[in-house]
């Protein structure tokens, strides 16, 4: 494999579409540190704060509550479990959410959604009936519902972004639930609640218009135009109770269904003036059909992310000129993961039982180290991606697993916490040069398949201003090398050295269990000297996160 790339291996490294990024990047930076050409050696990266994408919206980092498997019965609710508070939920999970800061988390469904009736789940336990999920075919006996969901939203802290039924569900009862949330009182909705003893409104400001309504297996599923004017409807409803909801699309679910990008347009052609945000939603796997098996492939994998946000941004500015349209619509990517291993047959058939065990995959180091670049990715994409889910929180494809004494945390776990913890702030533009390596389109999907070169080392990075603090997040994709990346820091100075982890180990299918809790966990690496020039040695596979006070 070569480790000398020429100039046009390097641009087309720098991302999938992001060509004239990359030119620019190549142009000016770089000149200045005296890098003609690609060299052998450290990659190269140049921070300057007046450089960046986006103030950084923390909903982009948000996650995901499905009524699905263990995730609410069992994961935050266990009423009668030793762990469980006076309401149910469960305390050590609680204090998980809680203490990264998740800032917004996406429920009932997913799949669920689009069979779930709102008012089976709200008012007095004992009068709730319990009905069969058609979604994953199985029991679901309401006890946990929009009320107990946002209650739980407050104790750790977190936003509840909330999605309607526009599967089997009216745009009536869609509007309904929004009276019912955000109404104060005197209307019927929001005179119900206060009769289930919720005198205040919930005023959620975020809501999903469905989900995945372009996937054959949805139920309610319809061609693109219908879900559009439904969407539509529902939308011009919603506006009447309040016109500032930020109210979001359901866009492709995915990028190898047929109707990708063509059902955006479609739908946004109907609904454009009334949305302010469409979805997407991406699940990826280390499989014959989508990497060949190939851990290098498969680390790439956030640069397909990275494309699929280009192309749906693309379809939103070709609507946003078709119609004349003033506004631009924003992205919200609230499903994303990698799930491949727990996704089929019995791993996804509840048998009309209750709190099966569902999707629940487990992850390892090559998992985490990708979910890494997933999050580098839509921080680099943060001036146009508002929201960002990953799916799911506990139990169902999930960084937080239960058992029946404590809650553990599996190696994707790690990067979602240090982005979250880390990345505040501005998100900076950060021209990397880095070697690459190539990856072939043989044999592929067809939307995973392309001829293209990677590079090693992947960052991203964040400047608080006020607090003085920047972070760099860095994926090394090199299986066989530690990498060096040399940083240049333009207009401040890194003055101290405040953390300094990795995410590595020898083995990438390792993972977590109850057993054995550490065998994917950060560990601390020697700190890099702090100043205007700084050099980091990253481990060979590894995620890192360097966190800096600067002046
Ligand atoms: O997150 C699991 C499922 O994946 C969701 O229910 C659905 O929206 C997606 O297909």
């Amino acid at each position: 494999m070569s480790r000398v790339p020429s100039r046009r291996s390097f641009l087309a490294g720098l991302g999938y579409g992001g060509a004239a990024l990359a030119a620019m990047a190549w142009r000016n930076p770089f000149a200045a540190l005296g890098t003609g050409a690609t060299a052998r050696g450290p990659a190269r990266a140049v921070i300057d704060s007046a450089r960046y994408r986006a103030e950084l919206d923390r909903r982009l980092l948000g996650s995901f509550l499905e009524h699905l498997g263990r995730a609410v019965y069992g994961g935050v609710y266990e009423p009668g479990s030793k762990l469980a508070d006076a309401d149910g939920f469960r305390t050590d999970v609680m204090d998980a959410v809680r203490g990264i800061g998740v800032p917004i988390i996406r429920y009932p469904g997913g799949n669920f959604v689009s069979g779930y009736h709102w008012l089976d789940g709200v008012g007095p336990r004992n009068q709730r009936p319990t009905v069969l999920d058609r979604a994953w075919n199985s029991l679901e006996p309401n006890q946990f519902g929009t009320n107990e969901f946002i209650t739980w939203c407050r104790r750790v802290n977190t936003e509840p972004l909330l999605g309607f039924n526009l599967g089997t569900g009216t745009p009536e009862m869609a509007v309904a639930l929004v009276e019912y949330c955000n109404v104060e009182r005197g209307t019927k909705w929001s005179d119900l609640r206060r009769t289930h003893g919720y005198a205040q409104p919930h005023n959620v400001r975020t809501w999903c218009l469905g989900n995945e309504m372009d996937g054959p297996w949805q139920m309610g599923h319809v061609p693109a135009p219908e879900y559009g004017r439904k969407a539509r409807d529902a939308a011009r409803q919603i506006r009447v109770i309040d016109p500032s909801l930020r109210l979001v699309a359901c866009g492709s679910s995915n990028t190898i269904l047929p109707t990708y990008l063509v059902w955006d347009r479609e739908v946004l052609q109907e609904c454009y003036d009334v949305v302010d945000g469409i979805s997407l939603h991406n699940y990826y796997g280390n499989t014959p059909e989508l990497t060949g098996n190939s851990t290098a492939r498969f680390l790439a994998m956030n640069l397909d992310m990275e494309r699929q946000i280009h192309e749906i941004a693309a379809v939103c500015d070709y609507v946003q000129g078709m119609l004349k349209s003033p506004k631009r619509l924003w992205l919200s990517f609230d499903e994303w993961n990698v799930w491949y291993r727990a996704r089929s047959g019995p791993f996804r058939d509840g048998r009309q039982t209750f709190a099966p065990h569902l999707l629940e995959e487990v992850y390892n180091l090559e998992d985490a180290l990708l979910v890494g670049g997933f999050l580098n990715t839509l921080l680099r994409q943060s001036d146009r991606v508002r929201v960002g889910c990953l799916a799911q929180i506990v139990n169902v494809i999930a960084p937080l697993v239960t058992n029946e004494t404590s809650v553990l945390r599996q190696s994707i776990y790690y990067p979602y916490a240090w982005a979250l913890r880390y990345a505040r702030g501005r998100v900076l533009e950060v021209p990397v040069q880095s070697e690459t390596y190539p990856i072939r389109a043989e044999g592929l999907r067809a939307d995973f398949a392309r001829d293209d070169e990677v590079p090693y080392l992947d960052v991203a990075a964040t400047i608080d201003r006020p607090n003085g603090q920047a972070c760099l997040l860095i994926l090394n994709r090199d299986l066989e090398a530690e990498r060096e990346l040399v940083v240049d820091w333009r207009d401040l100075t890194p003055t101290r050295v405040l953390a300094c982890e990795t995410l590595t180990g020898p083995d990438l299918k390792a993972g977590n269990s109850f057993v054995q809790p550490t065998v994917v966990a950060p560990r601390a690496i020697e700190p890099p000297q702090p100043g205007a020039r700084m050099t980091f040695k990253l481990p060979a596979r590894s995620y890192s996160v360097v966190h800096l006070a600067v002046s």
